[in-house]
């Protein structure tokens, strides 16, 4: 049996505390009665500059906190905590759905989220806030999303307990789950951390929907560098992957397997989606656009690298929005996974979906390029250390085939990366507070 609480029982934890000040006293009640007139006479001219100051206040702090700070994490014991995640897992719209995403707190996590609950969708967060990259900017998402009614729960995905606790509290209809230990050179410093979270996680987390009653729909982050060493262009997702150039395109090609298997065992419904080299406002600073832009402003040098015979990298570099688009779409036509654990005895209705996309853009661009787009945006020049590409993970070339993608989820790509980086560079600049210089420069 569900174990899941209903939600109006909620109101009767706390039962409303009836007043415990009462004035009996009549003469005193008069006393108090009169000095209060006598307090409000002497001050009445001072109303006005009260409320002037009081402007005042809001203002400043209007100006210099953009988002409410997320409340701090509670007990997940705790009743309030419990509290917190129904109210945010609440639908706002009739047959919304109810999704769990995982890597709220990070770029593409943070995006999709708030394209869900800004169309009513119920949506609860999960993530570690790992220190990969600048958990600051990690939590300032965090207060956007809690400002759109958004709760984030602080946890990891290996612990299996808070996920059952979770799915207990919780009827998800959908998990999108967008944790991951990122990027492809990290691998060589810290292995273990793509085994933590992009293996043991992603089984932690699919052993949790597995048993959860009703079975969530899952659709997960897979990755453009399954594609590896191959040559053949552009990308279709029936091309062989099995020559990965790096440890996280490994990890990332092992989720693909791992979740064919709860599929077929558990009728778990799955889709993958394979990004291409994602950017936007928001974006993680370990890209190189990111970096790139940081070394620009601050007039350090930028390091481009180039494959054999002085050859371009190119990526197929894919906007925010379109990949949230993508995401959104993967989500609504997913159909419902068709096992059924709950009740102890292993059941499943019929075979569930299981999919693979790539989300790209379809039209690569070389580093070069972007830097000179950049440039143009920050309107500095860059200063260029060219190398030779290592043999650390990277691959020359990406580009999607996305037809499958188009055909079945209705993805279709519509910004370019000079619009793209436009925008990102004023999100860069006004969250770094470059914005008042920059005005005055130009
Ligand atoms: C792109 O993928 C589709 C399948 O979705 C395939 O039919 C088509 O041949 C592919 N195109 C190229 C140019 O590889």
């Amino acid at each position: 049996m569900s174990m899941r609480i209903n939600l109006d029982q909620n109101d009767n934890v706390h039962p409303s505390t009836p007043g415990k000040i009462k004035i009996e006293n009549r003469s005193y009640s008069l006393f108090f009665h009169r000095h209060i007139q006598r307090f409000l006479a002497s001050t009445t001219p001072l109303i006005p500059w009260f409320v002037f100051i009081i402007s005042l206040i809001a203002i400043f702090y209007t100006f210099n906190t953009p988002f409410p700070t997320h409340p701090q994490s509670y007990s997940s014991h705790d009743i309030q905590w419990e509290k917190k995640v129904r109210s945010s897992a609440n639908p706002r719209r009739k047959d919304g759905h109810i999704v769990l995403v995982t890597g709220v707190a990070g770029f593409v996590g943070a995006h999709v989220s708030l394209a869900l609950v800004k169309r009513g969708d119920g949506v609860v967060g999960l993530d570690n806030f790992n220190s990969y990259y600048d958990p600051s900017l990690k939590k300032a998402r965090r207060d956007l999303l809690w400002s759109h009614g958004v709760f984030v729960v602080d946890g990891d995905l290996n612990d299996g307990a808070l996920l059952n606790l979770l799915f207990d509290v919780v009827a998800f209809t959908h998990v999108i789950h967008l944790a991951a230990q990122a990027g492809v050179r990290y691998a060589i410093e810290n292995p273990s951390s793509y085994i933590h979270s992009n293996i043991a996680g992603l089984v932690s987390l699919l052993e949790s929907c597995k048993t959860a009653d009703p079975q969530p729909a899952v659709i997960w982050a897979s990755s453009s560098s399954v594609y590896g060493l191959n040559e053949k262009v552009p990308f279709s997702e029936s091309d062989l992957t099995d020559r990965p150039a790096s440890l996280y395109a490994a990890t990332k090609k092992a989720g693909e397997e791992i979740t064919h298997t709860y599929n077929h065992i558990y009728g778990l419904s799955i889709t993958g989606l394979r990004f291409f080299t994602v950017y936007g406002p928001w974006g993680r600073p370990d890209m190189a656009y990111f970096s790139f832009t940081r070394n620009i402003l601050q007039g350090k040098p930028i390091t481009i690298y180039r494959g054999k015979d002085r050859v371009d990298l190119a990526r197929d570099f894919t906007y925010i929005d379109d990949i949230v688009k993508g995401c959104l779409g993967a989500l609504d036509t997913a159909t419902k996974s068709t096992g059924s654990v709950g009740s102890g005895k292993r059941k499943k209705s019929g075979p569930a979906m299981y999919r693979i996309f790539n989300l790209g853009n379809t039209n690569p661009v070389t580093v070069p390029t972007l830097v000179a787009l950049l440039e143009k945006h920050l309107k500095m020049k860059a200063k260029k250390n060219w190398l030779e590409m290592p043999g650390n993970g990277d691959v020359p070339y990406t580009n999607a085939n996305i037809t499958k993608a188009k055909k079945e989820i209705g993805y279709k790509p519509s910004t370019d990366l000079n619009t793209g980086l436009r925008k990102f560079v004023k999100w860069y600049l006004s969250y770094y507070g470059y914005s008042n210089k920059w005005n005055k420069n130009s």
